[in-house]
């Protein structure tokens, strides 16, 4: 078996064995990364044209009861400078959103307490009514079952939690004893049992990643069936445990950005900042394995570099419509173009 024969295999059959998978990643090189692509394309051609999905990013709150090794916002990261924005905020972010084209807005945050069940619901409806013709995406981590559920009976359409890896002996190696990736897991199988339109998602080349790690992550992804999935490369952040780990590199979030276009015909998958921050043309690549999506940054300009997950997070000076200049022009220059749309998941051939 060679690492081509097997890329047909994985579109012939949408599924490869562990063992298929460790090989196939392990035996990629760049001819089979440019035939992947060739093929992932033809895949995104044929189930969204030359249409790209925006999603405005809203990060409203840095505050987090969480206290992951990988990330710049953690609980222990002393020297972060904490902010929430108030809820007036976060409706001028989605107004001006609205105005420049988003029809999606994804609010972002830590696992902050402040923002209670009640406070979430009555902020999620307030965004539906005011801007009927949005989704809402929620990405504020690990919450009950009856906390998802009452966010998405208050108008909320879609949830992000990415599962981060999807190999037990690896997760407890990116997170500290009180997070569990069974607990992870759980949650998203809630999210999609309440009927949100879910995605789940892991970082690519994070501390101990090894091929059969990825491969842990696709078994994972396949067995889910999200709607979305989102991809980046690890990136350290300067405050935390993995200041001095080497980073993912861009090479390898391609390929897997490849790999999950050809098994997941229909995901939603975006090319995402931390791509871009490690390369300048990162997201313009990603398109071109295969992702689907951009999520440009809405936020205050004022509160953008507190968002910092990692180092050198890009976007943090510019306006949201500089940002959504930006990325058209950008697509543009690869031969896409942005949507106008909610850009929701179609299920189909
Ligand atoms: N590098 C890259 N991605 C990171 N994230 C958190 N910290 C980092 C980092 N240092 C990602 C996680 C999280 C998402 C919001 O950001 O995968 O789910
Ligand atoms: Fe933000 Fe380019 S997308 S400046």
């Amino acid at each position: 078996m060679t690492a081509q024969q097997l890329m047909q295999q994985l579109n012939r059959d949408k599924r490869l064995t562990k063992e298929e998978w460790i090989f196939l990643i392990e035996h990629r090189d760049p001819q089979t990364a440019e035939e992947l692509f060739v093929l992932a394309r033809s895949i995104q051609r044929e189930h969204f044209g030359n249409k790209i999905y925006t999603r405005g990013l809203i990060e409203f709150t840095n505050y987090c009861k969480n206290d992951c090794y990988y990330c710049g916002i953690r609980r222990s990261n002393r020297s972060a400078e904490r902010y929430r924005l108030t809820e007036e905020q976060i409706l001028e972010c989605c107004g001006m959103g609205h105005a420049l084209g988003f029809r999606t807005f994804v609010l972002q945050g830590g696992e902050d307490m402040y923002f209670t069940d009640e406070r979430m619901v009555e902020l999620i409806a307030k965004i539906k009514r005011r801007y009927p013709d949005c989704a809402v995406t929620l990405s504020l981590g690990e919450r009950s079952f009856d906390s998802y559920k009452r966010m998405f009976e208050a108008g909320a359409d879609r949830y992000l939690l990415r599962h981060e890896t999807a190999d037990e002996a690896h997760y407890r190696r990116l997170h500290p004893a009180e997070l569990s990736l069974k607990n992870r897991k759980e949650c998203l199988y809630q999210l999609k049992e309440i009927g949100y339109q879910t995605g789940t998602g892991f970082m690519v080349g994070s501390p101990g990643q090894t091929a059969e790690c990825l491969a842990e992550d696709m078994l994972f992804i396949r067995e889910l069936n999200p709607q979305m999935v989102g991809i980046g490369p690890f990136v350290p952040h300067h405050e935390t445990p993995f200041a001095a780990e080497l980073g993912g590199t861009v090479e390898l979030t391609l390929f897997m950005l490849g790999l999950l276009r050809v098994m997941l015909p229909n995901v939603l998958l975006p090319a995402t900042t931390a791509l871009g921050t490690i390369d300048p043309e990162g997201r313009e690549k990603g398109i071109l394995a295969g992702a689907n999506v951009v999520m440009p940054n809405l936020s205050p300009t004022g509160v953008r570099k507190k968002y910092e997950l990692y180092d050198n997070k890009i976007c943090t000076g510019d306006e949201a419509a500089e940002c959504r200049q930006c990325l058209a022009g950008r697509m543009k220059s690869i031969g896409y173009e942005l949507a106008v749309d909610r850009g929701d998941y179609r299920d189909g051939p």
